[in-house]
């Protein structure tokens, strides 16, 4: 998809019919009396069309609320098709406003070739905007055909020109197909079956990225894990016939290192609970997406790799396995110790991305990183606490938290910062070990990320995102598609290309 920007005047009506697109969509606030609008579309269309599409808007009520959509064909007219987008008021119309309708006007114009966006954008940063647009149009269009024996035609659009915004910001707008191609990857990971998306298959995805943009990689496996004592991770990985794959991807910036981040992923390519096996109705067959923090993450690294920032270092580190049963599988009360020596009695065999994780974090801790930074689909009670629109945020730093909820909030991505709330630490306590992998249901995801917490070295800035609720979507909503969404790819980014602040740790 070529995304440009034009800079023309939507009173000029010469250069309206110039365009040569298939499709103009144009942009209402629900307070204007419409005035505006049809001086535009008087200048586009015949007596005839346009009080036939005043006719049209009359008869659907239309009261250009957000997401309110009407679109008009035209016979013989250029363009062919005209989109009128509800905004609602103008004092709410913000960047999420933005993608929301460029997503609409995607959605509408979709068996056209080529679109012209026209939305008032006067009050917003122009840049952001441009980006915004450009990833909305392409995300929302985003399809999956790989695992349909007859795909159905595309709809991508080939063009979209964004209109009143000038074409120097083209070059910026360009960049977002890097941020698009990062969430495209992160969406293809985590669709794809637990068949296909194996600890394997992660690794090699890992492998592509370091071979097309010069990064490097280092993948060690169960004995390579053993030798660094990570009794953690290999005992969830225990109970599969996969073997586990513990991958290591750097990206060096050209000229001198000013920071060295660190950015680990839940990478559980199934999780069928273990001998606490998930039981009917706990979304079992969905539990292909419990890789979804190591696709955000792989996703993270395509992007960066593309832009190639300055100064700053990006580890990423993925303990991927399966959490199966078998006769060689963990059982509930085993007791395992992780890289750090810490003893873990598993209590509960379904709570096994934080015991992968924990001797992530330790491997994570020792490169010495200014910041750590996990993503995991951690908790369903995470997805009960926040829904699917909103992810969780833990951090032992305010300035990193608060970076990275800049970040999500200039992405269009949601984050909610979540307690580590000290005292619930006490339901971890084990009998015989030295913690337990489960506390009690309340707070279950705060003693989560409390149990994370146990595997960071002291003074090291970090955060846990949980993205139980936000890595899938069943209806879909604005620029996601119904299925996964990629989510947290766009925050990570953007985090990093912010320089990757954060604070001292607590
Ligand atoms: N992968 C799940 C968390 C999950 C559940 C993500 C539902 C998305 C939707 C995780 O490994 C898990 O099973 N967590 C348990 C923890 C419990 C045993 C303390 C949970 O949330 O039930
Ligand atoms: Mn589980
Ligand atoms: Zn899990």
């Amino acid at each position: 998809m070529d995304v440009r920007c034009q800079s023309i005047d939507l009173g000029d009506a010469s250069a309206l019919q110039q365009l040569k697109v298939d499709a103009l969509a144009v942009g209402l606030f629900s307070h204007q009396d419409q005035q505006a609008l049809h001086q535009t579309l008087e200048l586009l269309l015949s007596p005839g069309e346009h009080a036939a599409l005043q006719a049209r808007l009359a008869q659907r009520r239309f009261k250009a609320k957000p997401g309110e959509c009407l679109s008009f064909e035209r016979l013989g007219g250029t363009p062919a098709t005209l989109i009128v987008l509800g905004l609602g008021e103008p004092a709410g119309f913000d960047l999420n406003g933005v993608r929301q309708a460029t997503a609409s006007a995607c959605k509408a114009a979709a068996p056209a070739n080529s679109l012209a966006l026209a939305l008032p954008l006067e009050g917003l940063p122009q840049q952001a905007a441009g980006q915004a647009m450009a990833e909305a149009a392409r995300l929302a269009l985003y399809q999956d055909q790989r695992f349909k024996s007859e795909a159905e035609p595309a709809r991508g659009l080939d063009q979209v020109l964004l209109l009143g915004l000038p074409s120097d910001l083209d070059a910026q707008v360009g960049r977002a197909a890097a941020h698009c191609s990062g969430v495209e990857l992160a969406r293809q990971l985590v669709a794809a079956p637990p068949n296909v998306a194996t600890p394997q298959h992660l690794a090699d995805t890992a492998a592509a990225i370091a071979r097309e943009f010069g990064l490097t990689l280092k993948v060690l496996d169960r004995n390579d894990c053993e030798a660094l004592g990570m009794g953690a991770y290999l005992g969830v990985a225990q109970g599969s016939d996969l073997p586990p794959r513990f991958i290591h991807l750097t990206y060096s910036p050209a000229g001198e290192v000013t920071r060295r981040i660190a950015l680990v992923g839940k990478g559980l390519t199934f999780d069928s609970g273990g001998y606490n096996l998930k039981v009917a109705g706990s979304q079992i067959e969905m539990m292909k997406y419990d890789m979804g923090g190591s696709a955000a993450v792989l996703g993270a690294m395509r992007t960066i790799a593309e832009l190639r920032p300055a100064g700053v270092e990006v580890h990423m580190i993925v303990a991927a396995c399966e959490n199966m049963i078998s006769g060689g599988a963990v059982h509930p009360g085993d007791i395992v110790t992780a890289s750090n020596g810490k003893t873990i009695e598993i209590n509960n065999t379904d709570a096994e991305g934080r015991l992968t994780l924990a001797d992530a974090l330790v491997y994570a801790c020792k490169l010495q990183p200014d910041a750590v930074v996990d993503l995991a689909t951690l908790t369903g009670a995470c997805l009960i606490a926040l829904g699917e629109e909103i992810a969780g945020l833990w951090a032992n730093s305010d300035g990193l938290a608060e970076a990275l909820l800049r970040a999500g909030e200039a992405t269009g991505e949601s984050l909610w910062r979540m307690p580590l709330r000290q005292s619930y630490k006490e339901g971890l306590k084990s009998g015989v070990a030295d913690l337990k992998n489960t506390g009690p249901r309340p707070g279950g995801s705060i003693t989560a990320a409390l149990f994370l917490q146990d595997f960071v070295s002291q003074g090291v800035p970090w955060a846990h995102l949980d993205i139980a609720g936000t890595v899938w979507s069943d209806k879909g909503r604005s620029c996601d598609p119904p299925g996964a969404t990629g989510y947290g790819v766009r925050t990570l980014v953007g985090w990093i290309l912010a320089g990757a602040p954060a604070g001292p740790a607590a």
